[in-house]
């Protein structure tokens, strides 16, 4: 049956009953500062499955545990002196680790998937490091819409795909980086398993070293689990299709810009800057969305820094359904 979703304000009072709706195992979207997560006590099975359910999120792809610091993050899992190196120089941040669990972590195997590895972040945006404050453990979160749909930089866009689905949004502002976080495998060689919000770039000038290549993207098929979980190939997708690397605009289709074209109906940075176009990636495809288009043409973005994790956003809006 549809619950009534509670908006609630981002100040004392809101998070307080936030944190006791996460304790008594509920669900609360709230902002980070890559794109609103859907929170649930990662400690707590059938929390975790309520995230799943609200979602329609396949159940063999794992979430990431969100916890407000280094030492949290050492009860969980282990880190190497790399691992640990790039997270004193990232965290908190846009950086996801993959790192092996530690024993007695006390997380919920839906959060792992059954897997021996953890994913783990530490988020910068002050409501979420309040809310991992007072809530005093680790929040499961993936991006709070429904699978496979663009994922939400706004409270609006948590509540157009979720409202009624789950038990609270905690609305701030709009999304600062505006893709998800970079996701770095550390269980062995560091090897990049999704572009993201902190350029790859900057990771390997910290380790001194090229990461490895990401592994190819699945589909979602049958009993085959993905090779990278999470990595479907279709995703972030709107209701129109998508043609990339488009010069010009086709009759019906709306044109998503890049830099200085003309006659865009969005345009995502007109100076070019890519950490302009990430942070509009999202809003800009959900009003295009709104619009009910033929077809959405993309102007090309180029593959360096912050374009790598817009090009593989955009790559999987377009990709067949
Ligand atoms: O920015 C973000 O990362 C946002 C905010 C809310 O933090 N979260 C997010 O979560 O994007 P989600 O669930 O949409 O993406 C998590 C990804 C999935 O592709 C999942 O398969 C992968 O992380 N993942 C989680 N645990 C993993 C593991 N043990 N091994 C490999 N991949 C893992
Ligand atoms: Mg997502």
């Amino acid at each position: 049956m549809a619950l009534t979703t509670e908006h609630l304000m981002a100040d004392s009072a809101g998070l307080d009953r936030a944190v006791a709706i996460l304790k008594a195992g509920g669900r609360v979207a709230f902002p980070t500062e890559t794109v609103y997560g859907l929170g649930a006590d990662a400690r707590n099975d059938r929390a975790v499955a309520g995230i799943f359910e609200a979602k329609n999120r396949p159940h063999f792809n794992p979430l990431i545990a969100h916890i407000h610091d280094w030492q949290a993050a050492t009860r969980l899992a282990t880190f190497s002196p790399e691992a640990a190196r790039l997270a004193h120089a990232f965290w908190p941040g846009a950086l996801t680790m993959v790192l092996p669990l530690a024993p007695g972590s006390g997380l919920s195997r839906l959060v792992t998937a059954g897997l021996t590895s953890v994913a783990l972040r530490v988020p910068a945006a002050p409501i979420a490091r309040d809310l991992l404050a007072r809530f005093d453990g680790p929040i499961a979160a993936p991006s709070a819409n429904p699978s496979g749909r663009i994922s939400p930089t706004t409270a609006a866009h948590v509540l157009s795909g979720l409202d009624g689905r789950i038990e609270a949004v905690l609305a701030g502002d709009a999304c600062a980086v505006g893709v998800e976080s970079t996701i770095l495998d550390l269980t062995g060689p560091a090897r990049l398993l999704r572009p993201g919000g902190l350029s790859a770039e900057a990771i390997e000038a910290e380790l001194g070293c090229t990461l490895a290549a990401p592994l190819p993207s699945t589909t979602d098929t049958a009993d085959d689990r993905p090779i990278a979980p999470g990595q479907l190939l279709s995703h972030y997708a709107p209701s129109a299709p998508v043609r990339l690397n488009a010069g010009t605009c086709k009759p019906g289709e709306l044109l998503l810009g890049f830099g200085p074209v003309p006659d865009a109906t969005e345009n995502l940075s007109p100076d070019g800057d890519l950490t302009e176009a990430a942070a509009n990636l999202f809003a800009a495809l959900h009003r295009l969305d709104r619009l009910n288009a033929v077809a959405i043409a993309v102007s090309p973005i180029p593959e360096i820094g912050l374009g790598r994790a817009i090009n593989d956003r955009l790559r999987r809006a377009a990709a067949p359904r």
